[in-house]
Formats: C-alpha cells, sequence, structure tokens
C-alpha cells in the first residue's frame, strides 16, 4: 500500500470515530492561529504562525495583543525579495530550514510561508514578501525553500493562491486574467511549490477570479489543484477570505481562519452544522476537509505518539544562514568610478547620512512583522566593521516622521481592523505640512553642511521603510519620500563619489541615476543586514545579487501600468497577459533603469564555448566561465530560451551560481525548462541566450 492511502486509511478510521461537532472544530479557527483537535482520539489542534521572515510573535487566542513573557524573538531573516536576489538554491534551503526550525522551536505546526505570488507591479505593498516577476525563479526557490522548512516535521502554507498582486481592495478585487496567461505566468511557481516542493499546505487569497472567490473557488481548487495537480494537502483560508458556508463547504477549502473572535459564527462553523443538519450540504463535504487535516498532521507526525523532530530558535547557525544570504542578497547596481570597495585602512573618517542608515525594519509590514532577537542596521555595521582607527559620523538628512499618511499600520491591531476599507488601499500623498517641511529642509541643511567637510567617504542610507512596504497598502508611485531625492541631488553636487545605498523591498525611481557613480541596493535584509552591508562596501564580501525582479525607469515602464490596469476598479485587467516584468521590457523594447538579472561584482567573469546536449530527457547547457579579476567571487550563469514565433522574446529557462576564484575557470552546467514543455505543447526551435543578466546575453546557441 503506498504511503498516500494508508495515511487514507488512517485518516478515515479516526473519521469514523468522530462525532459532527469534533469534525467541525478542526476545520476553523478557534483562535486566531489555532483550530480545535479531539484530545479523547488523540488529534492535537492545529497551530499556525505568519510569517515569511521569521516565526511571529505569539499573540492572545482571541485577539491581537501579544501577551507578556512570551520570550518569543526570533531569527529575523531576510525578505523573500533579498532572498530571490541571491539566486541561490541552496541558500534558500537553508533559509527555510532556519525558519522549519525556529517553527518547531516555537512550538508551531504550520509556518504561513513562503509567499510567492508574482510581482505584476513595483506599487504592490507585499512585493517584499514575494520573490520575483519571474514564475521560474519563483518556483525553483520556493521549492527549494518549502523542502527545508519541512524536514523540520513543520508544514509550510504557500500563499496566496492565486493572483494576488495587490493590496488595493484585495477582499474585493476580481483579477482579470485570461486562462493561458494565469496558468503560465501567476500558477506556474504554485505548481512547482506543489509537484517538486511537496508543501504540505497551501493558503487561498482574498480576491476573486472568474467570478469567484479563490478560496472558495472550484476552479482554482478543484479542477487545477486537486484534479490536475493531484494535491492532497490542506489547503488553509486566507484570514477572512471565506464569504459563504455552501460554497466554502463544498469547496476544497479544507480550514477556514479570520481576523474576528466570534470563532463559532464563522463560516465553516455553527452555520455549517446547521446547514448539514438540515440536509442542505452533505456531511461528507467536512469529512474530506478532516482528511485531509489528519494526512497533514500523519506527515508531520503529529499523530498516534510518534517521535517528532524537536526544533530550536535563535541559534548561532541561524544567525549564521541570515547572514549568508544577507551577504549574497545585495546588489552592487553601478560602480562607474571603482569608488568601492572602500578600502578599510585608508579610512580615517567616514560620513553616514540618512534616516534607514539607523532605523531598524523588522518590526512592519504587516502579517510579516517580527520580534527580532536584534538587528544590525547599517550604521551600526559600517561602525563595527571599520574598526577604532576610523570616525564614523552620522546625520538624518531626512525623517519618515509623519510624512506620510499611514496605511491601516498605525495601530497595534491592525489586523484586526483588515477587513475594512475591501481588505486594503492605495497609499495617499502627504498633505503639505509647513513644520514638517521646515523640518526637512533642517536636516538636508545639515547634511549637506557636513557632507562639505573632508570625509575619506560619504554614504548615503536611504530608501522606503514598512510605512510603504506594507500589507494592506499599495503605493501611489515609485518615488521615494521624504524629499530624497533632492537630499540625493544635492549631495551629489557636494560629492561626486558618494556612494548610495537603497534599503527597500520595492523598486524605486532614481532621477539621479546618472549623476551618482555607485549605488547599491538592498531589500530587508534580516537581523545582520547592516553587517552585510559593511562586509560589501568593504570588500569583505564580493558582492553576487542579481535582480529578480525590472527595476524600471517609472511605473510607465512597467506593463501592468503601461498596458494593463492596477490596481484597477472592481475588476483590474492584466490585458499586458505575459508581458510581464522582463518579458515585456525586452519584447517591446522599453529600457528598464536597471534590467532583470543584473547586478556588479567586483571582478569579471568571461563567457566562452556553448554547449547543448540532453540527458534523460532533461536539456543542458554548458559553458565555460572565467574568472578574469584579482579577485574571488560568485557569477550567476543565466540562460533565456528564445523561441522562434513566440509573444515573448525570452524567457528565463534556467540559471546556476559558481563560485570562482581569481583567475579560475569551471564548466557552468545549466538545466533548463521550457514553459511549454511542462504544458506538452508545440515543439518549436528554440535558441539559449547565456549571460550574466537579461540585457547582458555573452553567448547564443
Ligand atoms: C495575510 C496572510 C497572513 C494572515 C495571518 C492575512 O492578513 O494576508 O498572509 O498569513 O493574515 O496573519
Amino acid at each position: 500500500m503506498t504511503q498516500k492511502n494508508d495515511y487514507s486509511t488512517r485518516a478515515h478510521a479516526l473519521i469514523a470515530q468522530m462525532t459532527l461537532d469534533e469534525k467541525i472544530g478542526m476545520i476553523h479557527g478557534a483562535h486566531l492561529f489555532q483550530t480545535k483537535g479531539v484530545e479523547r482520539l488523540g488529534i492535537p489542534p492545529l497551530t499556525m504562525s505568519d510569517g515569511p521572515m521569521g516565526v511571529r510573535q505569539n499573540f492572545e487566542p482571541d485577539h491581537w495583543m501579544t501577551p507578556e513573557h512570551q520570550a518569543d524573538q526570533v531569527t529575523y531573516l531576510p525578505c523573500n525579495s533579498a532572498l530571490a536576489s541571491t539566486w541561490n538554491r541552496v541558500l534558500a534551503h537553508e533559509m527555510g530550514s532556519v525558519l522549519g526550525e525556529e517553527a518547531r522551536g516555537r512550538g508551531k505546526d504550520v509556518i504561513l510561508a513562503p509567499g510567492i505570488n508574482i510581482k505584476r507591479s513595483p506599487l504592490c505593498g507585499r512585493n517584499f514578501e514575494y520573490f520575483s516577476e519571474d514564475p521560474y525563479l519563483t518556483g525553483e526557490l520556493a521549492a527549494e525553500f518549502i523542502d527545508g522548512v519541512q524536514k523540520w516535521d513543520v508544514a509550510a502554507c504557500v500563499k496566496h493562491f492565486a493572483v494576488n498582486n495587490q493590496e488595493t481592495r484585495r477582499l474585493e478585487v476580481e483579477a482579470d486574467v485570461d486562462e493561458e496567461t494565469l496558468r503560465t505566468v501567476y500558477l506556474r511557481a504554485f505548481h512547482k511549490a506543489v509537484e517538486k516542493g511537496h508543501s504540505y499546505s497551501i493558503m487561498g487569497a482574498y480576491n476573486l477570479l472568474y467570478g469567484e472567490h479563490c478560496c472558495q473557488s472550484e476552479f482554482l481548487l478543484k479542477k487545477i489543484l486537486r484534479e490536475e495537480w493531484n494535491y492532497d494537502g490542506t489547503v488553509i483560508s486566507d484570514w477572512g477570505a471565506v464569504h459563504d458556508t455552501k460554497k466554502a463547504a463544498e469547496s476544497e477549502l479544507d480550514v477556514e481562519m479570520s481576523v474576528t473572535d466570534n470563532f463559532n459564527e464563522y463560516f465553516l462553523a455553527d452555520p455549517l452544522k446547521k446547514a448539514i443538519e438540515s440536509g442542505e450540504i452533505s456531511e461528507e463535504a467536512v469529512d474530506r476537509k478532516v482528511e485531509h487535516i489528519l494526512i497533514l498532521m500523519m506527515r508531520l507526525h503529529m499523530l498516534g505518539g510518534e517521535s517528532r523532530k524537536g526544533g530550536a530558535y535563535n541559534t548561532p547557525a541561524h544567525r549564521q544562514v541570515a547572514l549568508d544570504v544577507a551577504r549574497q542578497s545585495i546588489i552592487l547596481l553601478k560602480n562607474d568610478n571603482q569608488v568601492l570597495p572602500l578600502h578599510k585602512d585608508r579610512l580615517k573618517k567616514v560620513l553616514v547620512i540618512g534616516e534607514n542608515a539607523d532605523r531598524i525594519h523588522s518590526n512592519g509590514g504587516g502579517s510579516a512583522e517580527i520580534k527580532a532577537l536584534y538587528e544590525v542596521t547599517s550604521l551600526l555595521g559600517i561602525k563595527t566593521h571599520v574598526g577604532g582607527n576610523a570616525q564614523v559620523d552620522y546625520e538624518p538628512g531626512y525623517t519618515s516622521e509623519k510624512a506620510e499618511e499611514k496605511g491601516q499600520h498605525g495601530n497595534v491591531n491592525w489586523q484586526q481592523a483588515s477587513l475594512e476599507n475591501g481588505g486594503g488601499t492605495t497609499g495617499k500623498k502627504a498633505e503639505e505640512n509647513s513644520a514638517l517641511m521646515h523640518r526637512q529642509a533642517q536636516l538636508r541643511e545639515e547634511a549637506l553642511q557636513k557632507a562639505k567637510e573632508s570625509y575619506d567617504a560619504v554614504i548615503f542610507v536611504g530608501g522606503l521603510n514598512h510605512d510603504h512596504d506594507a500589507e494592506g497598502n499599495d503605493r501611489s508611485d515609485m518615488k521615494l519620500p521624504y524629499g530624497q531625492d533632492l537630499l540625493v541631488e544635492e549631495l551629489l553636487k557636494i560629492r561626486k563619489d558618494m556612494i548610495v545605498v537603497l534599503y527597500a523591498g520595492s523598486p524605486v525611481e532614481m532621477p539621479w541615476a546618472d549623476q551618482a557613480g555607485t549605488i547599491v541596493w538592498s531589500y530587508y535584509a534580516g537581523l545582520e543586514g547592516g553587517d552585510a552591508l559593511a562586509d560589501v562596501l568593504l570588500g569583505n564580501v564580493n558582492p553576487s545579487g542579481k535582480l529578480a525582479e525590472t527595476f524600471y525607469k517609472d511605473m510607465n515602464g512597467c506593463s501592468a501600468h503601461a498596458i494593463g490596469e492596477f490596481p484597477g476598479g472592481d475588476h483590474v485587467g492584466y490585458s499586458e497577459r505575459q508581458l510581464v516584468g522582463y518579458r515585456y521590457n525586452d519584447t517591446m523594447h522599453v529600457d528598464p533603469l536597471f534590467c532583470f538579472g543584473h547586478g556588479l561584482s567586483y571582478t569579471t567573469f568571461e563567457y566562452s564555448t556553448p554547449q547543448y546536449r540532453e540527458e534523460n530527457g532533461q536539456s543542458i547547457i554548458s559553458c565555460r566561465v572565467r574568472n578574469t579579476g584579482n579577485v574571488s567571487g560568485n557569477e550567476t550563469v543565466q540562460v533565456y530560451s528564445r523561441e522562434d514565433g513566440a509573444a515573448v522574446f525570452q524567457e528565463l529557462a534556467g540559471f546556476e551560481k559558481v563560485y570562482l576564484s581569481a583567475g579560475q575557470e569551471c564548466v557552468a552546467e545549466v538545466a533548463v525548462e521550457l514553459e511549454h514543455e511542462i504544458r506538452h505543447e508545440r515543439k518549436v526551435p528554440v535558441h539559449f541566450g547565456i549571460g550574466s543578466s537579461s540585457e547582458d546575453i555573452r553567448l547564443i546557441i
């Protein structure tokens, strides 16, 4: 008997002994993050926690307050956008493993991560929780991540299924996306998370698709997930995403969760019981859900007194993984005059400017917020790395104080209010406030005066924060807030060699990019982020991050805005179809500021001798890569497929990250995946472009 059948048989034996009340207790929240168990049968409750950047703090069972004395601080991990910039499958697995072990260490069964929605627009407030605009890159890394989580007897819960690409009115908006685009762009990574990552659970999205809310969708949950993908894992609703007892009961959703404390009134609680008792809904619908939950519990060794892995949190090894990921995630966007790396022994006086240099980011963003054990800011990282021989001065340069209206995050219980306003808004511009403008001008002036003094290096650290990159709120444009553009422009007039470092969860306009010789990008990079940045600035680490999303010049360079709609009204049109991210820019010749796959190094790599072979039905592209510079470094060899007659100019088909010491050479082997082959469709002539970014193609085969 296969394990799956075995699980089903065991589940049925348990279900046969359960009362209707007991079954219903298992399929809806009885706490904000927990369902009921059946103690007499040895079935424990299912305990869940957010989220992608670490295990979230504990909450009271029935309200959104965190109790005292929880000792629930954890390793704050780099966000998924940072992980994606590493283009490193091994690190994705290691980071998943840290999250899984910490979740077990905190007594959780399901970790509500990773978020793998496609980045359709740079304005989506939750982009920092997601990996990439590219479904192949997202799927490859997410599958590794999930496997890492689950080896700790904790279920990953891949989210939000599906087409949840915006926060504005996320509870009500219907994504008008054609089926081909849906499958090739928006479902592909989910498919891989299920098929290759074997995610034990999946979270349905808030929005609607084809007239149905995703958490009750027959098309998504039954036809695609259960029938086509053969999924026998547990489907959990997003918090408050269920709207109808009959539809939800008869759909393939298994667990209803929400943000309010009226647990017995949830659609899959008392209302369902009544409908079953009156014969309107069959009890079998409930049995099927309980079966899926029991299968998940068996996979996690939660039943029958089996031995289950123990976990741990805040270990030194976990902090090391967070540092490793952060180091490889930082992207050197520009280094025209080789200002970087800085030479520590030549630094006597350094000036750091910018509020983000001295600000922590772990405690914001919505459900991804983390109670971090600690967080090394960039200023702290720079100071500790530069050492006692150099003086490091600091000027804030700008302030984020009340500069913009905050989304729903002004109060502690934002999540309780998260079902209001259609579930999300678009950020509003701050009202002109003369006191604040005066304060910004004063801070700017102080920074400009300071920059005129003789410093060996001036480093600006700005960007966004979680008032902008936040659940429940999309940005209204790509501009840097708080007068930073003016500040950077003025500073660059004084110091042409200023190093601009930006921290954010989504790309921003950089109107001063031509004037800035050196630009470094970091996503929210976990508790060791500041150390990682200092390592890169000082050359202890050779940067190897590559953009996993296109950095548009402005939002008109993005297809969701140029062709499609964002954020739309009741409906949002996806008329750009498959031309998402670089697929649009490459095909339609729209130049971005920095292209998908871009990221510089302190060394250079030479590509040669491309070859193609097939091995056990797998296409493999290989080429020689040589480190032609003076320092060792990592290079991500990217392979793009170019199909004759396709609507899209090129698509990422494979990648491999290789490490080479100075002068060393290797053969990089890249297994490629062609989208049309997965779908067993037409075989067409394909060329492959091999290169260092989507624009820097070095070889064609
Ligand atoms: C978010 C989910 C999260 C859940 C529980 C919802 O608001 O969309 O991603 O896991 O809350 O906190």
